[in-house]
């Protein structure tokens, strides 16, 4: 007898994914469509990379383009594909250079050595410490790693990248760790995604932001799942009002193919010069196009439709019997359930609809594009679930 793809996958990728018993086979916009033929509505948004959906058709017609051209062509060549991107990253971030990588955990490690090289450079080579929030995630990678405010993730691969230094999101424990430690940056998820959808608060924010800008100390806002749109704003930090020196961000940019970037202000632009920093698929043209695409696509009106969408989730999901709390931002919300969390999750794929979790949470991520009437199944449906 054949062997099942699930059993492969059991037998033969490494063990580091718990996975819902769903083969994706294929999919459109929020729907996905499994190997034995189950429709289901897609809350989770493929861990916030589909952020437009399955099959897009502007991505679609870009990639498809752009792979009968040139999927690849290395960095020691111009590409059109990672200029224009660069360019619309700029423009519409205000920022000045980018550097592309292929991953949230790597757009992460570029922000960081520049971090550290621009410290040592304009302050003296002590200072390079990281300030990071407990509870935060920044990758698997070992410095990413480090950065991330998550002990149990941490354990067993000690040796880690040494100077991350993790606070609570509290503007005394900031202060103090400021006094007390040679300081390069502070590096903060506006909201911990993975660690629970916590977002950080406005007091705390701003007084990062202040600090950064009164002690030369850079801004570093992880936007690999906040970014692209999720958060009702292009990037998280509007929403914020302030002005980071160092964005990263990933996930939804390729809108499903792997892209990282690293955006760097008016300070860092020039910090990492020719040598100093490469990655052999970073630029590709294919991942390049396919992220323009995506660009393209988040408008205000798309913003605006996010923002309605948020207020209609949180408005339907509060004081439902079974639902705890909400958190979250624009289409970026976490769910806190009384019932276990794999238990509704069960109970929404028995019904037709995906979602995944964060700690003890449910998570939704869905396309910002979701069809509002799958939208409105979708979160009866979870309702339900959680009763
Ligand atoms: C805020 C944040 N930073 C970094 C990462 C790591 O991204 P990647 O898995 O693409 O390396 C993630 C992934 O979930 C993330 O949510």
């Amino acid at each position: 007898m054949k062997k099942s793809i699930i059993d492969i996958t059991e037998n033969r990728l490494a063990k580091t994914y718990a996975k819902f018993p769903i083969e994706v086979a294929d999919g459109y916009g929020s729907t996905v469509l499994s190997a034995d033929g189950k429709e289901y509505i897609d809350l989770g948004g493929g861990c916030g990379v589909n952020i437009l959906g399955m099959k897009n058709k502007m991505w679609l017609d870009a990639v498809e383009a752009q792979l009968r051209r040139t999927a690849f062509c290395s960095n020691l060549f111009y590409n059109a594909p990672a200029a224009l991107l660069a360019e619309q990253l700029c423009v519409r971030t205000k920022m000045q250079r980018v550097f592309f990588s292929n991953s949230g955990a790597e757009a992460n490690e570029t922000a960081i050595k520049a971090a550290r090289k621009y410290a040592s450079e304009k302050k003296g080579a002590e200072f390079t410490d990281i300030i990071t929030l407990k509870m935060s995630f920044h990758g698997r990678t070992v410095t990413a790693l480090s950065a991330t405010g998550q002990p149990d993730m941490q354990c067993g691969f000690a040796p880690l990248t040494a100077g991350f230094y993790y606070i609570d999101d509290d503007e005394e424990q900031l202060r103090q760790a400021l006094s007390d430690r040679k300081v390069a940056a502070i590096m903060i998820e506006l909201i911990r995604g993975e660690g629970g959808v916590l977002p950080a608060s406005r007091g705390f924010i701003r007084a990062a932001a202040q600090a950064a800008k009164k002690d030369d100390i850079l801004l570093i806002v992880d936007e690999v799942q906040t970014g692209v749109g999720r958060c009702g704003a292009l990037f998280g930090y509007e929403k914020y009002d302030i002005i980071p020196d160092i964005i990263t961000t990933a996930k939804g940019l390729g809108g499903g193919l792997p892209i990282g970037a690293t955006i760097f202000g008016e300070k860092t632009c020039d910090i990492l010069q020719k040598g100093q920093h490469g990655s052999t698929f970073g630029s590709n043209p294919l991942s390049c196009a396919a992220a323009s695409a995506v660009l393209k696509q988040i408008d205000d009106e798309l913003l605006n439709e996010v923002n309605k969408k948020s207020e209609y989730i949180f408005s339907r999901l509060q004081g439902q019997n079974g639902i705890k709390s909400i958190s979250g931002m624009g289409l970026m919300i976490g769910v806190e359930t009384e019932k276990n969390a794999d238990e509704v999750l069960d109970c929404c794929i028995k019904n037709g609809v995906v979602a995944i979790k964060a700690k003890h949470k449910i998570r939704l991520l869905p396309a910002l594009n979701i069809p509002w009437e799958q939208l409105k199944q979708a979160i009866d449906i979870l309702i339900y679930a959680c009763k």
